[in-house]
């Protein structure tokens, strides 16, 4: 008949090609993509991204780009939520499998959110390195900047392990090697595990820790912008802190000295 004779449909809409996975610990693993020809964003947003559900509807969930909007695939950095909807079926995906990926890249953690300053603090714990990791390897960021302080705290020293690659990487890179090195200072801390540095972002912040260790000034908010990227209560105590310090809020309609953005929404696991 001739509804036998339409052609079934073989790949996903916005459909796009795995090319790498990494398993960086049980509950995080990182991927790369094919990136569609047509997809522009700006280094710091995000993307929807996912698998088709069971009931033949795409299931998707915001991701950011962990990768430099020069690079010719996209990367995602995750973690696995064992009873995920998205999660527990997306950490199986093997190279050569597809994903959806929505092409409309939206945020906050963005250059154009920001006044200009002289110095700049990428603030992330866990998965909330994401945006970041495709900051860091922008060179915008460093022709706007002096200074870049990366602080990224975790529980343990295995969940540091993928932003510690990326900077290794990052200072024997021949595109932006050279722009990094001694501008990009990295401040990875453990809460949970024993480690050189330690202790939460708001703490090392509050009691001057990282200033001290950096042998840097402390926040200013003539020189200093920040972008921020956590759990809610993260964020929420972060931004407490940089206010103290005198930076306020803004956005890509209002620049200022500081932007927010959920790293994930609920409490975590
Ligand atoms: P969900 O039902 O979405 O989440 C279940 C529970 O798991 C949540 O309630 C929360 O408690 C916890 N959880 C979810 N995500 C995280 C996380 N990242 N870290 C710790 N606990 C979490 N996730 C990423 O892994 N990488 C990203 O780059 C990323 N970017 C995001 C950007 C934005 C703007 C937002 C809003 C979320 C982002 N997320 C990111 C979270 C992501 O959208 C999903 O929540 C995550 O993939 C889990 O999906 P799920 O369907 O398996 O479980
Ligand atoms: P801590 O171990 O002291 O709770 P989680 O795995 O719970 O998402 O946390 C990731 C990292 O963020 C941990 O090192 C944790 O420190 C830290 N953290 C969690 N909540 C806050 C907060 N409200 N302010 C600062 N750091 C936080």
């Amino acid at each position: 008949s001739a509804v036998n004779e339409i052609p079934k449909v073989k790949t996903l809409p916005d459909a796009q090609t795995v090319t790498e996975v990494t398993h960086w610990t049980d509950r995080l693993f990182s991927f790369r993509v094919s990136r569609p020809q047509s997809l522009r964003f700006r280094s710091g947003e995000f993307v929807m991204i996912g698998l088709m559900g069971d009931n033949g509807k795409p299931l998707l969930r915001a991701y950011s780009i962990a990768s430099p909007n020069w690079d010719e695939e996209l990367e995602f950095y995750s973690i696995k939520v064992p009873d995920g909807p998205l999660t527990s079926k997306l950490q199986h995906i093997q190279p050569g499998d597809e994903v959806i990926l929505r092409p409309k890249p939206v945020g906050t953690l963005v250059h154009d959110a920001l006044l200009p300053g002289k110095r700049v603090w990428f603030l992330a714990t866990g998965t909330g390195i994401a945006p970041f990791a495709s900051l860091m390897r922008d060179p915008e960021t460093y022709e706007k900047f002096d200074e870049v302080v990366m602080m990224h705290t975790c529980r343990t020293i295995e969940e540091l392990e993928y932003g510690r690659q990326l900077v290794e990487n990052l200072v024997n890179d021949e595109l932006i090697g050279e722009m990094v090195e001694g501008k990009l200072k990295y401040y990875p801390t453990t809460t949970r595990e024993e480690f050189p540095h330690m202790g939460r972002i708001t703490t090392n912040l509050e009691n001057g820790k990282v200033f001290k260790d950096l042998g840097i000034a402390p926040m200013d908010p003539a020189t200093d912008r920040a972008m921020v990227c956590g759990s809610l209560a993260f964020n929420k105590d972060v931004m407490a802190v940089l206010e103290g310090f005198g930076l306020r809020e803004g956005a890509n309609s209002e620049p200022r000295e500081y932007v927010v953005e959920k790293a994930f929404v609920g409490e975590g696991i």
